[in-house]
């Protein structure tokens, strides 16, 4: 790695990126910093948020390959309501087997329950929003510490918005933690805009695709 004109390169998912993918997601879970032990269980993010999205939407999916270290990823679904049907068919009966129901305590009081995390794993409805006609792909973006601020994310949002596009889709919309105040500042900074059902607690966001 150098800069953002370096060798880390942005290129498609490989099945092979799966593990670099969960633990990436789990290290910028809290709030873009390390979720590592504030769960019972640190396979219950990348579950919820990152390894459905590779198994539903591999071509939508794009790393930052840095000689073969994983560095991030954007990975986004086209059609969140197809989604929403796929989880519910293939993911939701899995998650809730493996997640039955919250672990044991942890040091950590996060914001975000575990009660609720496990909720939101078994209930895909929850990405149903109502601007999903005019924004009907998601997206969720991540980058290891040392490979921020270098213009890789904004390389992998566009290169997720080139993909969509050549899709024939129009827009996409994301939601994220109100206490991340750095991520905001990076989608605004690009150009995404408040949607009318974003809230102070549960903001979302969208941009067009070209
Ligand atoms: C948020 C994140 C994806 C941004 O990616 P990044 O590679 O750090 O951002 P970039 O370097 O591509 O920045 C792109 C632009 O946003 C601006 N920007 C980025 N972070 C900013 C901040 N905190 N405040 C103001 N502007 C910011 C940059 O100045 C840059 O502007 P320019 O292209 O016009 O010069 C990345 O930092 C990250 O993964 N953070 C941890 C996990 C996380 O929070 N994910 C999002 C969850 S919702």
């Amino acid at each position: 790695m150098t800069d953002a004109a370096g060798p880390s390169a942005i290129r498609p998912y490989h099945a092979g990126d799966r593990d670099a993918i969960a633990r990436i997601c789990l290290l910028t879970a809290a709030g873009g910093g390390d979720a590592t032990g504030v769960y019972s269980d640190d396979a219950l993010m990348p579950e919820v948020y990152a390894l459905p999205y590779v198994d539903f939407a591999p071509e939508l999916a794009f790393v930052v390959d840095d000689g073969g270290r994983i560095g991030g990823y954007v990975l986004g679904v086209a059609d969140t309501a197809a989604f929403i049907d796929w989880w519910t068919r293939e993911w939701a009966p899995g998650f809730r087997a493996r997640h039955p129901s919250p672990g044991p305590p942890t040091a950590h009081r996060p914001a975000y329950t575990e009660a609720q995390l496990i909720v939101d794993g078994g209930d895909p409805a929850r990405m149903r929003i109502p601007e999903l006609d005019r924004y009907p792909a998601h997206l969720h973006i991540d980058l290891l510490p040392e490979y921020q601020g270098r213009g890789l994310g904004r390389r992998l949002i566009d290169t997720l918005r080139a993909a969509l596009a050549e899709r024939g889709v129009p827009a996409v919309h994301l939601g994220m933690d109100p206490a991340n105040t750095r991520a905001r500042a990076f989608y605004e900074r690009l150009g995404f805009h408040e949607l009318p059902s974003s809230r102070v607690d549960a903001p979302r966001l969208g941009i067009a695709t070209r």
